[in-house]
């Protein structure tokens, strides 16, 4: 192992963001226009989004925090000695960490992540603190089909699959049960920890999705600067203004990009035109009851054996066994 670097990649919470071009096009070209959630996290947005994540109003990441850090016992001794953890989109070192430090004797780490160079840091890092471990990393798109090393022979610990930070909520819920079902069968006969956001006062998601310092504004209108930065597309972000309503009946946020006026940007040679007030589809972010992940997760296959939540019930972290 090569010298340890400091890691300046921030985590991509959501890997698969190549062939930005080909999306763009395709999905500005749909009416209603999208573009894919996936393409937020460049470095930039990677950036933006861990700002997003230390916002007084984003509730999430240190709920979850908490979560792991006043559970990290009882998680343990749940999942066992010997345990073989594989993390979806290998997300911030910290949460992996509050985990390996709580285990007995992990013995193998398994960061699945689009980004090589991300991956690398995660790697060096990790293979300095702790020398015992077996670190594996994929370079891969999670929610594609994929192939995982080999796991350790048996009577090894529980294979174990780590999906922290609500990602799931970034499908919509036919999508969620497909992929659990699919990180089940990886996982074969081990078990699951994912983190899940709940419903809740529709003001306190409002506020989280429509911070007062408007990073999550600008992390949204990235997804434009960065078309300009890597395609030369000329959005002026100025002309789009950052929607992010809470859906009540459906139980998730949407977050769109409005375009404030009629205009036309050139893409790839070819002219988009958006009318006064048309907006672009960036994002949902699903929220969960407990009661309803868990039964999702009963029709992926999963046995919900835990849960922990915080006093106010932002925020929700299952352990699911197969
Ligand atoms: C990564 N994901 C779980 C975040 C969320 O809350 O849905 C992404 C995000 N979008 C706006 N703020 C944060």
């Amino acid at each position: 192992m090569d010298a340890m670097v400091q890691s300046s990649a921030a985590p991509n919470p959501w890997p698969g963001c190549d062939g930005f071009a080909h999306h763009l096009l395709e999905g500005l070209r749909k009416t209603p226009k999208e573009i894919a959630c996936k393409f937020f996290y460049d470095s930039e947005g990677s950036a933006l989004f861990e700002a997003i994540c230390a916002l007084p109003e984003y509730y999430q990441t240190r709920t979850e925090v908490a979560l792991l850090r006043r559970h990290a016992g009882e998680i343990a001794s749940l999942i066992g000695p010997g345990a073989q953890i594989v993390e979806f989109g290998a997300g911030a070192l910290r949460k992996i960490r509050i985990l390996l430090d709580a285990l007995a004797s992990p013995a193998a780490y398994v960061p699945i992540d689009i980004s090589g160079a991300y991956l690398r840091d995660v790697v060096r890092l990790l293979a300095a603190d702790y020398p015992a471990l077996s670190l594996s990393p994929v370079i891969a798109d999670f929610t594609l089909p994929l192939t995982l090393p080999p796991f350790l022979p048996s009577g090894s610990g529980r294979r174990v699959g780590f999906f922290p930070g609500s990602t799931i909520g970034n499908f919509r819920p036919p999508a969620a049960l497909a992929l659990l079902r699919r990180m089940r069968e990886h996982l074969g006969g081990g078990g699951l920890l994912i983190g899940v956001d709940l419903v809740k006062d529709p003001a306190l998601l409002h506020a989280a999705y429509n911070d007062s310092a408007g990073v999550t504004a600008a992390f949204n209108k990235n997804l434009l600067a960065r078309a300009n930065r890597e395609l030369g597309a000329g959005f002026d972000l100025d002309a789009f203004a950052h929607y992010a309503p809470y859906d009540l009946h459906n139980r998730r946020i949407e977050m769109y990009l409005v375009s404030a006026k009629r205009q036309s940007i050139q893409l790839a040679g070819e002219t988009i035109h958006f009318a006064a007030g048309e907006a672009v589809h960036t994002e949902d972010s699903q929220k969960y009851s407990i009661e309803c992940f868990r039964e999702m997760a009963v029709r992926a296959g999963f046995s919900p054996r835990a849960v922990w939540t915080d006093e106010n019930r932002l925020f929700s972290l299952h352990w699911l066994e197969s």
